[in-house]
């Protein structure tokens, strides 16, 4: 086989996320992983000839469904500002989204281009999925269905893996797979404590990124995506400070720390038959909602591991936390 054909029939990772899709791919063995995303997010404009010969022009991939102009992916963003229209996004909290009528033709394209054509038969690809919250009825089923549809449509062998589970696979190869793995992302935080790659706790909780922007952007006055731009940029969770809109990230961020460790806590108590673990275990915390500086302190705070149902080793923020869904997706597949 040349390099060409090695590469296209070995496994990926992909992680469909609220607002980013990731492939991780292995180019050799050995290395790391590459990363390649793409926002999940379109606008559509009346379709007009000289907007298209415009995007033409700029070499933007945009498509025409039902009689307007579509562009999706990072290119969305740029040219939102450029035609003065909103982003949408075809998922919410963690699942395609269903007031979206155009979330699948979206999807589908967003997907097409980070993956291409599966050009060996049966070529593997294991998916990222929410777990369910514990008081939701979500319809996880249709999601699932659908993006393994859109992959077998493709000519891949596609297999969903749980995002909690994925973090476990690419954080805890030195703990045999056993810990907890959390992927705090944009729409859910993921949840699932594994012990030696075998799921025995796997929930998700509605409230992560798009919570903190939105309650944020209401008690403030201003747009969510300026307080997501604000809370990108130079955001620390450390409470209180004199600065309005710092506040009001602080406060919501509060919110999803604590009701993600109380949450935690009361599962692991109320679940019987808890497997024997002779060894503490890990906590790998990721996602983009992981990364700004005190989230791990705030958050390990919260938790009271030295007062916890189980034992816990070490808490830590992955090493790269928007792509470890994706990593770990991709160290499943390979197993
Ligand atoms: N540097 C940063 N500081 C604070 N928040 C960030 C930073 N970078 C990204 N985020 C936030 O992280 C979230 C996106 O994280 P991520 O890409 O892990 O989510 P996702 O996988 O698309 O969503 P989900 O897993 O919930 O479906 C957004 O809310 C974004 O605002
Ligand atoms: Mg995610």
């Amino acid at each position: 086989m040349s390099n060409v054909e090695q590469e296209s029939s070995l496994p990926l990772g992909l992680d469909v996320g609220t607002s980013r899709i990731v492939v991780a791919r292995n180019m050799d063995k050995g290395r790391p992983p590459q990363y390649e995303s793409q926002l999940n997010a379109f606008i559509t404009m009346p379709y007009s000839k000289l907007a298209e010969s415009l995007l033409e022009r700029e070499g933007v991939f945009h498509e025409v469904f039902g009689g307007e102009l579509v562009v999706t992916g990072n290119d969305a963003q740029r040219f939102a500002e450029v035609f003065h229209v909103e982003t949408r996004r075809p998922m919410l909290r963690g699942l395609l989204n269903p007031q979206e009528p155009h979330s699948l033709p979206v999807m589908r394209s967003i997907i097409s281009r980070l993956v291409g054509k599966a050009t060996v038969a049966g070529r593997k690809v294991f998916f990222s999925i929410p777990a369910p919250c514990p008081d939701g009825d979500q319809a996880i089923a249709y999601h699932e269905a659908s993006i393994h549809q859109i992959l077998k449509q493709l000519g891949f062998d596609a297999q969903p893996i749980h995002e909690g589970l994925a973090v476990v696979f690419g954080e805890m190869s030195g703990s045999n797979y056993t810990g907890i793995g959390i992927s705090c992302g944009s729409g859910l935080c993921n949840v699932c404590l594994a012990v030696l790659s075998v799921p025995v706790i796997n929930f998700a909780i509605p409230k992560a990124g798009d919570f903190i922007d939105a309650q944020a952007a209401l008690v403030t006055g201003e747009l969510a995506t300026r307080m997501r731009v604000l809370k990108e940029l130079n955001f620390v969770v450390n409470g209180l400070s004199g600065d309005r809109v710092q506040n009001a990230l602080s406060v919501y961020y509060d919110d999803v720390i604590q009701t993600l460790a109380n949450t935690l806590r009361s599962t692991i108590s109320s679940t019987q038959r808890l497997p024997k673990l002779d060894q503490s275990v890990p906590i790998v915390l990721s996602g983009g909602t992981a990364i700004p500086k005190g989230f791990l302190e705030r958050f390990t705070a919260a938790l009271q591991p030295e007062d916890f149902p189980i034992k816990i080793s070490e808490i830590r923020v992955a090493a790269d936390p928007l792509n470890s869904t994706a990593r770990g997706a991709l160290m499943a597949a390979l197993c």
